[in-house]
């Protein structure tokens, strides 16, 4: 008995459920979108999806709306004119459609943002130069003569704030833009929001420019930067110059050791100690392939003992060879 109850419930709900989706919602849009101050005309308009028998202006959270338009067929405007401090809110629209039938969800909130000239613009201020290095974190900082408001900081090109501050205890915010690209580039402003009532906020303050350059691009040490280019290639060339002297001199202890181990076995002519110094002359070094190299290397030198040339071990082997 219990389950089929809940069965039918949750039949009844799933139906109302997919019955109150049918409707799409409206849309509400402003006009103009931006840069309304008090006294303006403003206009909403709801963009329905289908006609309409009615459609409804709602202030938000008020469940009795303040405007109704009938018989609508894709849009209801709404003029609000002379708009006061009260009509700094926030506004949502909804219809009831013909076929289908029924009431449509409230549009997505849509906030009518104000301004009051009769407030001081506040001022502004940036930490870093205005050309700042990719990664750096730059500060920028807004200031007001109130204290006790909540600061935003506007971007050119972007109708809402970048960012905005919570209630500032003293009269100065602070935002910070960490780690900057060049997408950071821009010109900046600041407002603050009147305290009270509504959506009102102070004028747009002065702006303040930050451009983001990438890091090599610094104006001023270019020379700087060929110089350190020079400077990088000669030292590579020496260091190659010193690898391949290196890695002669190593190959050459090793074919000497070699030729004097040859010399030891019963029957051989033991080679006298200015033959062996001859061998280790720079001429022979022409003659070297790096397979021989390769060959070599692994039967009594570790590779990297080749970076440190101990010419002591000649002369040690050619003083044990003396007495002979
Ligand atoms: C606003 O609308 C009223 C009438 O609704 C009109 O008298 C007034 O001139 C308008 N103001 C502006 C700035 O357009
Ligand atoms: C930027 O701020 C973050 C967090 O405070 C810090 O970890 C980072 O080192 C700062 N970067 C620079 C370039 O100062
Ligand atoms: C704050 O007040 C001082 C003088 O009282 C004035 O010079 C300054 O411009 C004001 N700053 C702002 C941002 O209103
Ligand atoms: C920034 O302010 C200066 C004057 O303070 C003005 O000349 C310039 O046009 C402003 N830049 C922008 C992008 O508004």
């Amino acid at each position: 008995m219990a389950p089929m109850v809940v069965a039918l419930i949750l039949g009844w709900w799933l139906v109302a459920v997919s019955r109150a989706q049918q409707l799409p919602r409206p849309s509400l849009s402003l006009h103009p979108s931006q840069r309304v101050s008090l006294g303006d005309n403003v206009t909403l308009r709801c963009h329905l999806p289908q006609p309409a028998a009615w459609v409804r202006l709602y202030q938000y959270d008020n469940p009795t709306y303040i405007e109704q338009k009938d018989n609508v067929q894709d849009m209801a405007e709404f003029s609000l004119a002379e708009i006061k401090k009260e009509d700094a809110v926030i506004y949502q629209c909804q219809y009831q459609g013909l076929a289908p039938a029924g009431i449509s969800e409230k549009s997505d909130p849509m906030k009518l943002v104000v301004t009051d000239h009769s407030y001081p613009p506040p001022g502004i201020s940036l930490s870093l130069e205005e050309y700042v290095e990719i990664g750096s974190n730059v500060t920028i900082r807004c200031w007001n003569n109130i204290s006790g408001v909540a600061f935003f900081l506007h971007k050119e090109g972007h109708s809402a704030p970048v960012q905005r501050q919570k209630l500032s205890a003293g009269s100065m915010g602070t935002f910070t833009l960490f780690g900057v690209t060049p997408a950071d580039s821009g010109t900046y402003r600041c407002s603050y929001r009147i305290s009270g009532c509504c959506l009102l906020f102070s004028p747009l303050g002065d702006n303040v420019t930050l451009e983001v350059i990438p890091r090599p691009a610094i104006p001023g040490v270019s020379g700087g930067a060929s110089r350190n280019l020079v400077a990088t290639v000669a030292g590579g060339c020496a260091s190659a110059i010193v690898f391949i002297i290196v890695l002669t001199v190593s190959f050459l202890l090793v074919a000497q050791r070699r030729r004097m181990q040859t010399d030891e076995r019963p029957g051989a002519t033991p080679r006298s100690p200015e033959a062996v110094q001859f061998q280790v002359s720079p001429s022979d070094s022409e003659g070297l392939t790096y397979a021989q190299l390769q060959a070599v290397t692994p039967s009594t030198y570790p590779p990297d003992s080749s970076t440190t040339p101990e010419p002591s071990i000649i002369y040690t082997e050619v003083g044990t060879r003396g007495p002979r």
